[in-house]
């Protein structure tokens, strides 16, 4: 069987690593019957967009996360969404086309996602999504119209939440979906065994933060930066609670860019820091007092580490964190933020239930389901 995965984007990486794990468990467990040692039962071969491309946002994931190298690249690198998601679309194409997988894989909601989607769809192939079925509601944000475009485009539908599923039944796909749970706490999951205890303190130490000690905060999403007053509330608020405790900010590109543009003034209260690899991330998430985030990976890992989460967010695509009241939803107002971060400060930890996520069992799933369409 020959599989495709597509990604380009940093959560993207995260994810697929689980399911180049959970490919290699399949083929090791299946053997070699009938075919030479050195060929596999599962041929799963990678395509990085080039969507992401600096250091710490995509070759170091490659590197922690023991990810081989694309097997092709496309480097399309930054350019506006239309032009990003047509250039990649043309790259994808011919790949598809010259290497005839018996099953595309997509992940998650980026331009990565759709431009996958599209060149794969009528191709032939079995057009798999993976974190299918999320909503927010909010057709304002690209990731919204690649989910859905994605959802309906796609044959087989792996979603991490029930709650993902009946989104899906709203909107009358339930062929082909299954509810799988969520590869990023597979990973989430080993990453965290494997970097717990030195490397875990290390990190901690070069970073010079003390356990329960500060406040990790992450904003990129293009709703809050691309809006001058958005990005200001949120940069005021972050720099009022740095008044209460040290908050550090891994800073992604475009709201680097974004705050230089509208002239943000530097933050004396908050630390400013590059986008940190994954495995700093998990060390710096697990060991925070608080995370406040708009993104839709930190926010779940912050509930898999059960470290309370302000979701800098008008909605959100897992209100399982909410509803098990792990995270509190601010919205963008200054007063909002700070609010949200002083109840969860101040109240009783709520305790996680990953169960609502598959436990850490999703790429094993999701495999043994592919393996069993493809073959
Ligand atoms: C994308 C996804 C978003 C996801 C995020 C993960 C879409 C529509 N959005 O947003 O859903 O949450 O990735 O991080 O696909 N840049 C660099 N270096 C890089 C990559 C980007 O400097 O390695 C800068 C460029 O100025 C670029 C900007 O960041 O224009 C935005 O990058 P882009 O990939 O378009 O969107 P993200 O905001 O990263
Ligand atoms: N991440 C990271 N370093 C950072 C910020 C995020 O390793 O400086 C990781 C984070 O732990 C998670 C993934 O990147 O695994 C989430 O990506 P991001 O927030 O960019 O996108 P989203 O999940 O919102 O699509």
């Amino acid at each position: 069987m020959k599989w495709l995965s597509v990604v380009g984007a940093r959560p993207q990486f995260v994810k697929v690593a689980a399911v180049c794990r959970a490919v290699a468990e399949f083929n090791l467990s299946h053997g070699t019957a009938g075919r030479s040692a050195s060929e596999p039962v599962i041929e799963h071969k990678l395509l990085h967009t080039g969507q992401h491309y600096d250091r710490n946002m995509s070759g170091a994931f490659f590197e922690q996360l023991g990810l081989p190298e694309p097997d092709f690249s496309l480097n399309v690198g930054s350019a506006s969404r239309c032009v990003q998601v047509a250039a990649m679309i043309a790259g994808i194409a011919p790949v598809i086309e010259g290497e005839r997988p018996d099953v595309v894989i997509v992940y998650g909601d980026t331009n990565s996602t759709l431009a996958g989607a599209l060149a794969a769809s009528n191709s032939g192939c079995i057009l798999a999504h993976v974190e299918a079925g999320l909503r927010s509601g909010n057709r304002r944000m690209a990731e919204e119209i690649n989910r859905i475009v994605a959802d309906h485009v796609s044959g087989l539908l792996f979603c991490p939440t029930h709650n993902a599923v009946e989104n899906l039944k709203r909107e009358g796909i339930d062929r082909g979906v299954h509810f799988t749970g969520d590869v990023m706490l597979d990973a989430l999951l080993r990453s965290v065994e494997m970097i717990a205890g030195e490397t875990m303190d290390r990190i901690l130490i070069e970073f010079g933060l003390v356990r329960d000690g500060y406040c990790l905060a992450t904003i990129h999403r293009a709703e809050n930066t691309d809006d001058p007053a958005r990005l200001t509330a949120i940069m005021r608020a972050l720099d009022l609670l740095g008044a209460r405790l040290p908050v550090v900010l891994p800073l992604h590109p475009r709201t680097r860019r974004k705050a230089d543009e509208y002239g943000i003034p530097a933050l004396g209260r908050v630390r400013i820091i590059e986008p940190v690899p994954y495995f700093e991330m998990l060390a710096l998430e697990k060991n925070a007092a608080l995370i406040v985030t708009d993104s839709g990976g930190v926010q779940r890992e912050a509930f898999f580490l059960g470290v309370p989460g302000v979701i800098v967010r008008d909605e959100t695509e897992w209100p399982e964190i909410v509803e098990q009241g792990m995270g509190r939803l601010s919205g963008v107002e200054t007063a909002k933020i700070l609010s949200a971060a002083d109840a969860l400060l101040s109240g009783p930890r709520a305790r996680p239930d990953p169960a609502a996520f598959g436990g850490g069992h999703a790429a094993g799933k999701i495999v043994s389901i592919l393996a069993g369409a493809s073959n």
